[in-house]
């Protein structure tokens, strides 16, 4: 089972776009998948309910506490465990930071998104020092503009972090944040299926 949590306690940053979308391709491929939705807004649920019925994998509310001790029996049957976290930092982003064995933080390439990650940066960092290095975690540029590169500023400000950059970057495309519930066509499926590619790659957990 591998679980991966989409955390940033930035409001808006792209967390349940990328979730749903991750969690949809491996679903198209066959994968057995759970999404936990550990956001009280119900956003990750909101999207499945409104889907075309193509991801008709579960999505369960988890925004409590305990998430990490629920997921471990929960998410047991299946081969992808997805969390959805919400836009502040609380016990159950804790949990979450605890359940998971890979921690993506998708950020918008400006300096002052990477600075609002301080506080849940600290937390992973925490965890880390008590489990052995576990989880991963790794920045995962989304709604990255075409025809920019990642300024010198945000790669130094990702840089003091010592998370990586993940390879791999989901670009501001009308057609993610039009249909969270349908899937991309042309560029957009191929922006996912690279970046689940390089994850695997990147991450062997
Ligand atoms: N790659 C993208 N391209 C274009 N629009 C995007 C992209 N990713 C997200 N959006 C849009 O940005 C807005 C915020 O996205 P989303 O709800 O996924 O963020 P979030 O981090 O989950 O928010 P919250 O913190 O409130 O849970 C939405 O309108 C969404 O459609
Ligand atoms: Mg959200």
């Amino acid at each position: 089972m591998a679980r991966r949590a989409i955390l940033n306690p930035k409001g808006g940053c792209g967390k349940t776009t990328l979730v749903a979308h991750l969690a949809r391709a491996l679903h198209l491929k066959r994968q057995t998948v759970l999404l936990a939705d550990a956001d009280a807004q119900g956003s990750a649920r909101d999207w499945h309910n409104a889907g075309d019925g193509k991801a008709d994998f579960p999505v369960i509310d988890l925004d409590r506490p305990t998430l990490d001790r629920d997921l471990a029996s929960l998410g047991a049957p299946y081969q992808w465990v997805f969390i959805d976290g919400a836009a502040k930092l609380e016990k159950m982003i804790a949990a979450a930071v605890k359940a998971a064995d890979l921690v993506l933080i998708p950020i918008e390439p400006s300096p002052l998104d990477i600075w609002a990650c301080d506080p849940l940066v600290e937390m992973i960092q925490a965890r880390q020092t008590v489990t052995d290095g576990a989880p991963a975690a790794a920045f995962v540029v989304t709604r990255a503009k075409k025809g920019t590169l990642l300024a010198r500023e945000v790669a130094d400000a990702i840089k003091t972090y010592g998370f990586p950059i993940q390879r791999g970057s989901i670009y501001d495309r009308t057609i993610f944040a039009r249909s969270t519930a349908d899937e991309p066509a042309g560029p957009g499926a191929w922006e996912i299926h690279h970046l689940l590619k390089h994850i695997q790659d990147a991450f062997d957990v």
